[in-house]
């Protein structure tokens, strides 16, 4: 596959700006250091909005090949809408990416499938890429029905959507029960998952989607799990949220990748 790899930082809520330029300059140092190729492999960074015009700042002022976005999107494109930012806000501040439903999200605010296919279509007219997050719970996996639940979601949330905008899709499989546990899936979980994603974009796309999308894993990913998941054929690289706190693990993790 010509897939490139994705190295994507979730920060989830940790690290001001300042916190957040500290880590960025010595993440790329630490990259630079390591004769880093960011042709074989991309990294991504997700701070909270608060910190991402800093970011944009600084790689753009030192010509970083770091690419960054946001954790979550308005629905709507302006107005009313106390507290929320909209994509064409994020799209001005150089994000390339959007999580879209995360599990948090899905927990913590009223996001529905109905939201998060809204959330897509906002990020894809702002010229983004949405990183769409989904995958089952315990009960789901102790039931044996995680692959059809994981399929589903990704269907439920995709399957309107044109080829065009299909083919800029990123899918983040990340099994509820494996995020911030340290219960990594196994590889061969991470790839099933994957698999049975990508055969649904072959049926309802054709083969060029499902050849081109990303598909990640997330959940308890850290440099000494990574190596192995990455070798699966459908595992295009992972959403990391605590390791991706510690610079040096993080950039273990993108070496690794
Ligand atoms: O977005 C990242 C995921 O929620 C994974 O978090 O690496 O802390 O398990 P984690």
């Amino acid at each position: 596959a010509t897939r490139v790899p994705l190295v994507a930082g979730n920060w989830k809520m940790n690290f001001d700006h300042l916190e957040a330029t500290y880590f960025v300059q010595k993440f790329a140092w630490l990259l630079r250091d390591a004769k880093f190729d960011y042709r074989r492999c991309e990294v991504s960074l997700f701070p909270a909005f608060t910190a991402l015009r800093s970011v944009q700042v600084l790689v753009e002022a030192d010509h970083l090949h770091i690419t960054y976005g946001a954790q979550s999107v308005s629905v709507t494109t302006q107005g009313a809408f106390t507290g929320d930012v909209s994509a064409d806000m994020l799209a001005r501040l150089g994000c390339r990416y959007v999580i879209v439903g995360h599990s948090e999200r899905r927990k913590y605010h009223p996001e529905d499938d109905a939201n998060i296919v809204d959330q897509v279509r906002a990020v894809l007219a702002a010229g983004m890429q949405p990183i769409l997050c989904l995958g089952e719970s315990f009960e789901e996996r102790r039931q044996g029905i995680e692959l059809e639940f994981a399929v589903g979601q990704a269907h439920d949330v995709t399957r309107d959507l044109s080829d065009e905008e299909a083919a800029r899709l990123i899918v983040a499989y990340e099994p509820v029960w494996a995020i911030g546990t340290g219960m990594v899936a196994t590889p061969q979980t991470a790839q099933d998952a994957a698999k049975a994603i990508r055969d649904d974009l072959r049926d309802t796309f054709g083969p060029h989607v499902a050849e081109v999308v990303r598909i990640l894993y997330g959940g308890s990913v850290t440099s000494k799990n990574c190596t192995q998941i990455i070798a699966e054929p459908d595992v295009d690289g992972f959403l990391i949220g605590g390791a991706s706190l510690d610079v040096e693990e993080l950039a273990r993790i993108a070496r690794l990748t």
